[in-house]
């Protein structure tokens, strides 16, 4: 008889395996969707998705927070089933109950020199934009370790992400290029594609940066994010969408003064409205100064807006109060991704010679 492990569990899909995700710092917004779940919802039918809630990587920074942390966490599913991700399709999971993360993570804190993780240009806008100052934790750099630790614990082929997170994957491109080498003999000189074919235990996954990966907030200056105030919500009534429309900050005076079209306004103009043709007439009109105010433009880019959310409204609601639902999605999806982390955490434990013995994660 065999001892009974995970890998038995693993569900097979022939389809290629993606796996990206969020940390929870409150409800999502449109900057989420355009830079990364619009994507997400399209590879639904194409790949074996999943999608982690980078809960721990939330305590870097806010460890007195963590009731607030934990209500996050719910309210990212609410928004991810509203957006249109299929529990059923996708695995939707909670770092924090995956232990082969925190097992890899560890491991992987051994393959990164210390300088090299702190030269990580996220880390240090983050640093920087959230005013840390030298007072931070020992675990907010390391959680770019750890994110190195949720990909490849899922040994994807891509990742879906934004701009900002091209560097941690680069980082994580690099994790898996010297564990091959040393563990698996994988010549240095091998393209990346081929690290597998080669022998190597972990594929090497590239970034999947969406069309438009960086949304500028309603501010019309930074990147649109929660804590900035220049945010639209997937949960915002369609009166506050309009009222936030209105308040995007182009700087112009006047109907007939030439426009700038690409300005905030127009980024939004860009990123929401469908109609291609449209979109080319108010660009013409607008850089031409031929009496197109930027109010009616707002008013376009407003009404294309809630026709977006509307159908996500309506969905959201189906998971008004049903925290218990949502507890359950996340139960299962954290077990399918236990499936998967565990087979992935025994092959790396064999191939880095440490003695180890099968074992089973399985809720009760
Ligand atoms: N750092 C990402 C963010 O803040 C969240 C994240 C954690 C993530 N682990 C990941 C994204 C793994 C993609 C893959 O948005």
């Amino acid at each position: 008889m065999t001892s009974p492990t995970n890998a038995h569990a693993a569900k097979g899909s022939s389809k290629p395996r993606i796996l990206t995700g969020d940390t929870p710092t409150g409800m999502l917004h449109l900057g989420h969707w355009v830079g990364s779940v619009k994507r997400r919802v399209q590879l639904q039918s194409t790949h074996d998705c999943y999608f982690i809630l980078a809960n721990m990587h939330a305590f870097t920074t806010r460890v007195e927070k963590s009731t607030d942390i934990r209500r996050d966490c719910i309210e990212i599913v609410r928004d991810y089933l509203a957006m249109g991700i299929d529990p059923e399709v996708s695995t939707i999971f909670l770092q924090s109950e995956i232990p082969a993360i925190a097992e890899l993570t560890f491991l992987f804190a051994m393959l990164l020199p210390f300088n090299r993780v702190m030269r990580n240009p996220t880390l240090k806008t983050e640093i920087e934009l959230k005013g840390l100052g030298e007072n931070y934790s020992f675990g907010f750099p390391l959680y770019a370790v750890g994110q190195t630790a949720d990909i490849l614990a899922f040994r994807p082929v891509g990742v879906p992400v934004g701009e900002d997170q091209v560097p941690h994957l680069e980082l994580t491109r690099e994790v898996a290029r010297r564990f091959d080498q040393i563990f698996c003999g994988v010549d240095p000189q091998t393209e990346d594609d081929d690290y597998v074919k080669h022998g190597g235990a972990l594929p090497i996954p590239r970034a999947d940066v969406g069309k438009v990966g960086r949304l500028v907030g309603t501010d019309g200056k930074n990147k649109m994010s929660k804590s900035l105030n220049n945010a639209i919500f997937i949960s915002d009534s369609p009166k506050d969408v309009e009222k936030k429309v209105k308040a995007i900050f182009t700087g112009r005076q006047s109907p007939t003064e030439p426009g700038d079209v690409t300005n905030a306004l127009f980024q939004y103009v860009e990123a929401f409205i469908d109609d291609e043709a449209r979109v080319a007439e108010l660009k013409s009109r607008y850089a031409a100064g031929d009496n197109l105010g930027d109010g009616h433009v707002k008013l376009e880019v407003a009404a294309s807006l809630n026709k977006l959310l509307d159908p996500m409204r309506e969905r959201r609601k189906a998971y008004e109060g049903k925290d218990d639902v949502i507890l359950d999605i996340l139960k299962k999806g954290s077990q399918r991704a236990n499936d998967l982390a565990e087979e992935t955490l025994a092959l790396v434990k064999e191939k880095a010679n440490l003695i180890t013995y099968p074992r089973v994660v399985r809720y009760v």
